[in-house]
């Protein structure tokens, strides 16, 4: 008997996924439903959240992640309205706008950048925690965090928020798996969130570093090893391992999904 099939069967399983509206949290939520899951897509973009939510069959809400009353609200009331809390993907996230030279960035882009994507998966996990650990079945958390945490690209801002991002992942992953929790860092390559085809090169405005040698994005687009941009639903397929039972004995990891990137 070919048991494969179940291990990524979430049905009866509840995700919650922040930044839901479009790109990889739409990727990442389009495929956990398509594997069973309920999902509750939030974003501070409450259309784009219903829209993605009506594409799968889901439900929708708005969530400021950098508000933590908010927070705390939305992971409540994912439980109260969908039955538990299973799945936590904190996905919410800004970069582009905040990149380039230091000496450009200025306090209220350090700390807008900041509490999106550091405060937010913060709120988001302790909020989540809290719920999973009353669960027998314990839960699942994901941090999406990138392949800018190990080689820097976009700046200071971001590069040095997504490292955060991770290794808050391994200090949960300790503290958390006495729970049963599991908590795991994605980490995606470049991937095509702009809508239709990807461009073979090109395509997303150079980030100014400050440093001649940087590269640009379409530099690192023609030396990347897969050759293209990723597709958001190849970082929902691999989200899809985190979340489901083939990643059961997996915590505190940081996996990424960038078609060969690091290995430049
Ligand atoms: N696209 C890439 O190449 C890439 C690579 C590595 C990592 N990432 C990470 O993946 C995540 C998603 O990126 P994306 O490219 O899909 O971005 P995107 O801009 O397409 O989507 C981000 C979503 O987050 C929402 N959002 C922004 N601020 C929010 C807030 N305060 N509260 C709730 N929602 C908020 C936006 O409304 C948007 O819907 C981010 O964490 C990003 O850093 C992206």
């Amino acid at each position: 008997m070919n048991d494969a099939a179940r291990w990524i069967d979430l049905s009866g399983k509840v995700a919650h996924v922040t930044g839901g509206a479009k790109g990889i949290g739409r990727g990442i939520s389009t495929a956990l439903a398509m594997a069973g899951a309920k999902v509750m897509v939030s974003d501070v973009n409450l259309e784009g959240a219903e829209a993605t939510a009506n594409e799968i069959d889901g439900a929708a809400m708005s969530l400021d992640v950098t508000d933590r009353a908010a927070v705390d609200a939305a992971m409540a009331t994912t439980r109260e309205e969908l039955g538990s809390l299973d799945i936590l993907v904190n996905n919410a996230g800004v970069y582009q706008e905040f990149g380039g030279p230091v000496g450009d960035i200025t306090d209220e882009m350090w700390r807008t950048l900041w509490s999106v994507n550091v405060d937010g998966v913060f709120y988001c996990c302790r909020a989540a925690a809290a719920i999973m650990k009353e669960q027998a079945s314990g839960g699942r958390i994901i941090n999406i965090s990138s392949t800018q945490a190990v080689t820097p690209g976009v700046g200071v801002t971001y590069d040095g928020s997504k490292a955060a991002v991770a290794q808050i992942t391994k200090a949960l992953a300790l503290e958390l798996a006495p729970h049963n929790i599991n908590v795991n860092a994605l980490a995606p390559g470049p991937t095509w969130v702009q809508g239709g085809e990807p461009p073979k090169t090109g395509g997303q405005a150079p980030i100014d570093t400050g440093n001649p040698l940087s590269d640009t994005v379409a530099d690192r687009i023609a030396r990347l090893p897969a050759g293209r941009w990723a597709d958001p639903i190849e970082q929902g397929k691999a989200a899809l391992f985190l979340a489901s039972d083939m990643s059961s004995f997996v915590t505190g990891a940081y996996l990424p999904c960038d078609g060969g990137w690091l290995t430049l």
